[in-house]
């Protein structure tokens, strides 16, 4: 009976054998894949779907959409509270971007909406039976600020000064970004979006494992400074501990004086007050003057075409045009072909990557509100000189497209997708950059300030914390905002309907793992989890190298080096936390997905 059986296999494995290779070719990439597509779930909900940086914060958002409010509500909730659970990553003091569709038309949305938002409504884009929209809320350099401020005598960029002093804080606007957006497309009223915030920051959120281990990697930092010191550590010495209560007083009754007065609760009054004199006692150059002239700029998204699906980004200083370029030069290439994480593929993929990174380094800046010329980066033509520079076979070193540096990734910047149960999506994602960004907290309001002034060019040709070397196009200037890779990212199905909203943090590697997220959903065909858990490299033409994370076989990494290509093991990349709508027919609901990386993410359904 044994030896039947065992030559019944051979007869078999010898049949599979003598098959054509195209019939294998067939057979294997559905084996594979459905291996593959079950090796992570997605969160399923009957109805709207919140994937945030932090659990607390992602139950408020889905609390909001339970009460009847809408992507807009929710995404606003769960920023506000992000702004207080995640203090390293995100807050009142930094600003970010969002993107978002709303399904109809949009002149019933804004009946007897704010003058403001008529602007904002003259700028969507339509897409399907709805509206997109996004809004540009990223911090601007202060009137008083200068090209050359942080250069030393010498010539050399002062780190210590671009990153940790209170000339590198830029303006703050997220609080304009989250206002503008829920008065224009929220439903619910503002206090309502805002009250699960302040409930968390006067009543306190229970320190997590994470936060106090974030907290203690940053003590030298957050030590330095009295009132961050107060906020995050005890008298004795040590960071709050796990299990602890972080409470912040101060900062509830600022997110009190938003939710009564608006803007002015954050650009005027006590709050502005407390934010000029930090500003005045030591050389910060951030004016009254900054702060009431701050606006959140409602922008049209840029929308290109990969595989039939519409996907939408947005404008510099957002990272969107690093994303739909990337996509846009793979397109034709083929990858789907040579194989999920083949050398092949992964190769092309580099080599596109690193053309996008000189096309932004060298061309990108902040347009000033001016609209952006995208055909320069996204027409055909222009899409098609850059693919002429893609060698298949070989690695085209960045001395041959250029001429430096280190990369970093921290643990800030954060990212959020929602959909509602009526198809509206946003992502947003928001920063102060580093983690606790310049270490600095505005006493008496109770938020940390950004360090983004760091991601303007000090000095053309000198690299910033992420390694990006840029160019005059993103130079200082007063009222300039600077480049950024934040890319809150909307896809659509061939018909139009809403389905997937993604997005991540990690500084210059943002649009990189975006653009691996979606290759691996769009192209490879992983479920959404599955998609966000693969394995990702990174590329940015300078340094010359490949950052891998774990996770590519040895084999593929030899044939990569063989290509040409130096690589280095990375630690993980980006929290693409994401969701996607599903279709009736699929059982409907949808999916949320936070990334494994980084374990205190939530998806919660509604
Ligand atoms: O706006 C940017 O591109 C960066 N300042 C974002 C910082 C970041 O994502 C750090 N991440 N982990």
């Amino acid at each position: 009976m044994r030896g039947r059986r065992s030559r019944c296999c051979v007869a078999l494995l010898l049949g599979l054998w003598s098959l054509p290779p195209l019939a294998l070719a067939q057979e294997m990439p559905a084996t594979v894949l459905q291996e593959r597509q079950q090796r992570s779930q997605p969160v399923w909900g009957p109805r709207g779907m919140v994937a945030a940086g932090e659990p607390l914060a992602a139950a408020a958002g889905a609390a909001v959409l339970r009460e009847g409010g809408n992507a807009v509500d929710a995404a606003v909730a769960s920023s506000f509270a992000l702004a207080v659970t995640l203090p390293g990553s995100t807050g009142l003091g930094g600003g970010g971007f969002l993107l978002q569709w709303l399904p109809g038309p949009s002149p019933a949305r804004l009946q007897g909406r704010a003058a403001a938002c008529a602007e904002a409504a003259g700028r969507e884009r339509r897409v399907g039976e709805g509206q997109a929209l996004g809004l540009d809320f990223r911090e601007a350099a202060a009137a008083r600020s200068r090209p050359d401020q942080f250069q030393a005598p010498s010539g050399a960029v002062d780190r210590q000064r671009v990153t940790r002093s209170l000339q590198s804080a830029a303006v703050p606007g997220l609080v304009a970004g989250l206002l503008l957006a829920q008065r224009c497309y929220g439903r619910l009223p503002l206090r309502r979006v805002l009250a699960p915030a302040i409930r968390l920051a006067a009543e306190g959120v229970p320190v997590s494992r994470q936060l106090s281990q974030s907290l203690q990697a940053a003590a030298t930092l957050l030590r330095a400074d009295p009132t961050s010191r107060s906020l995050f550590f005890h008298a004795d010495g040590p960071a709050l501990q796990p299990g602890e209560t972080l409470r912040q007083p101060a900062l509830a009754a600022t997110l009190t004086r938003i939710a009564a007065q608006g803007e002015a609760g954050f650009y005027r009054g006590a709050t502005a007050a407390a934010l000029l004199r930090l500003m005045a006692a030591a050389d910060g150059l951030i004016t009254a003057d900054d702060l009431r002239s701050y606006r959140a700029r409602p922008v049209t998204p840029l929308e290109i075409r990969f595989r039939g699906h519409s996907v939408l980004g947005l404008p510099p200083p957002a990272g969107g045009v690093t994303v739909l370029q990337l996509l846009r030069l793979l397109e034709p290439l083929d990858l789907a072909a040579s194989g999920l994480n083949s050398a092949a593929s992964l190769h092309l993929l580099v080599e596109a990557m690193n053309l996008v990174f000189q096309q932004r380094n060298a061309r990108l800046g902040d347009p000033g509100g001016a609209p952006f010329e995208a055909q320069s980066f996204l027409g055909e033509r222009a899409l098609a000189a850059l693919r002429r520079r893609i060698d298949r076979q070989r690695h085209r070193p960045a001395a041959e497209l250029l001429k430096h540096s280190q990369v970093r990734e921290g643990s800030d910047t954060t990212h959020l997708s929602v959909i509602d149960r009526e198809g509206g999506m946003v992502a947003l994602t928001s920063s102060i950059n580093f983690a606790y960004g310049n270490g600095i907290s505005v006493p008496a309001a109770g938020f940390l300030l950004n360090n983004h002034m760091d991601d303007f060019s000090s000095r053309p040709g000198s690299a910033n914390a992420f390694g990006l070397v840029q160019g005059a196009a993103n130079a200082i200037a007063p009222g300039r905002r600077p480049l950024s890779s934040m890319a809150p990212t909307l896809v659509f199905r061939p018909d139009g309907s809403p389905w997937i909203a993604t997005g991540s943090p990690g500084g210059s590697r943002i649009g990189t793992t975006v653009v691996q997220v979606l290759l691996n959903r769009l192209l490879y065909g992983l479920n959404l989890a599955s998609a966000v858990a693969e394995a990702r490299l990174h590329s940015q033409l300078l340094p010359d190298r490949v950052d891998l994370e774990q996770g590519f076989s040895l084999d593929t990494q030899r044939l990569l080096e063989e290509r040409g290509h130096t690589l280095r093991p990375s630690a993980a990349m980006g929290a693409a936390n994401s969701v996607e709508q599903l279709r009736a027919a699929e059982g409907g609901g949808s999916f949320g997905v936070t990334d494994p990386r980084r374990s205190w993410a939530l998806a919660q359904p509604e």
